[in-house]
């Protein structure tokens, strides 16, 4: 099967910035707390739609592969907060990037969207029929949040990151993968009623319900499994990964499947400090910094894990190809803001506060 390389890559993190100062002031909380059981200390606050990150982060990762988006034959958005149910996130992106050329779906696996997203489009390149596909994992989680609730509102954040695959003769590409889903478990992490289910009315509660501790318990489970088999399965050993970007959900479970690996941290990726966890979008944020940082190298191997809502759970082994430079550049970037993370939420507080059920 042909290979399908990154050869573009880029990232949209919106400029308001929510503290965990900003939070113990909304919900009962404490810096401490957060950053102790989490890691997180800060995240970012969309004032724009998903679409909206989605397609700076596109345009960022074309530039990057040298491309125009008439180039791109096939984009794909994973996300869990679409900016509408109809059309496709990926529609709205196709028409913000000036892509008419590519035809564009999203695809749903929650935190693990992005790597069910980058097995989906090397199977599409490798099988022949398209050539250049733009990823992006995209989400505005906080519009699914109720701030008054200390056992989600701390974790999520908002953001896009992006990547572009080219089909290729060079020895690079996903060499392994594995991709889970166990849906007899979905409702420990979920957002009830935000699709069909119940009944329609002007007060629905639409916010995420997670039972952190059982999560947690098998996030750290199938994400270390699953990249030990996966390593297995590309016939790599321990030593030859150079770099595991798992899916930024709690630097405790990060820690966790690295010591379940047997990683040393060096060798493992964590910015859960500046973003919390922005579900599909965590890992190609992730990428393009450890890029930018200079911890990714021609033929590097890289462990890809995540898991989240479904239950989902990823992991893929991807070596680098020979160029880590950025042909091009762009000057995409969101319409500019000045409100901050704490007057971006106050909607939901202002909903939520009241007690909508
Ligand atoms: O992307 C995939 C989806 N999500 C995840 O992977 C998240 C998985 N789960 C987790 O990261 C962790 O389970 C959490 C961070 C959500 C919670 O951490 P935990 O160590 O499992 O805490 P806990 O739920 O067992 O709660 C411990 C205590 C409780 O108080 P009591 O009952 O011991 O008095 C909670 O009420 O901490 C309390 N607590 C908080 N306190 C201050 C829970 N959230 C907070 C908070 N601030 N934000």
């Amino acid at each position: 099967m042909r290979n399908a390389v990154i050869t573009g890559w880029g990232k949209c993190v919106p400029p308001a910035v929510l503290s965990n100062a900003d939070l113990e002031t909304v919900t009962e909380t404490s810096d401490e707390w957060i950053v102790t059981r989490t890691g997180i200390r800060e995240r970012r606050i969309s004032h724009v739609e998903t679409s909206d990150m989605a397609a700076v982060a596109g345009l960022r990762a074309l530039a990057t592969a040298g491309l125009e988006p008439d180039d791109i034959d096939l984009i794909l958005v994973a996300t869990c907060t679409p900016d509408r149910l109809i059309p496709s996130t990926a529609a709205i992106v196709q028409d913000k990037i000036g892509a008419g050329r590519a035809a564009a779906m999203d695809l749903n696996a929650a935190c693990s969207g992005f790597i069910f997203g980058l097995v989906t489009a090397r199977q599409m390149i490798g099988a022949g029929g398209f050539e250049r596909v733009l990823l992006i994992g995209a989400e505005k989680l906080h519009y699914f949040l109720d701030f008054t609730d200390r056992s989600t509102s701390v974790l999520f954040g908002d953001g896009a990151g992006a990547v572009v695959l080219e089909g290729s003769d060079e020895d690079a590409g996903v060499r392994s993968f594995e991709l889970g889903t166990d849906g007899s478990v979905a409702d420990i992490l979920c957002v009830p009623r935000s699709g069909t289910e119940g009944a329609p009315g002007p007060d629905r509660r639409m916010v995420v319900h997670m039972e952190g501790a059982e999560v947690f318990r098998r996030a750290v489970a199938a994400m270390g499994d699953a990249s030990t088999r996966v390593i297995e399965e590309a016939g790599l050993e321990l030593d030859d990964i150079d770099l595991l970007i798992p899916h930024q959900a709690n630097i405790r479970i990060i820690e966790a499947t690295a010591r379940r690996l047997r990683l040393h941290p060096s060798k493992v990726f964590v910015n859960i400090a500046s973003y919390g966890n922005t579900s599909a979008a965590t890992i190609p944020i992730a990428l393009t910094e450890a890029i930018d940082e200079g911890r990714i190298t021609p033929g590097s191997n890289i462990v890809f894990a995540a898991f989240g809502g479904g239950l989902t759970w990823a992991a893929a082994v991807y070596r680098w190809g020979s160029r880590i430079e950025p042909l091009g550049s762009s000057d995409a970037d969101l319409p500019p803001s000045d409100a901050s993370g704490l007057e971006l939420m106050q909607p939901n507080i202002d909903l939520y506060g009241m007690g909508v059920q």
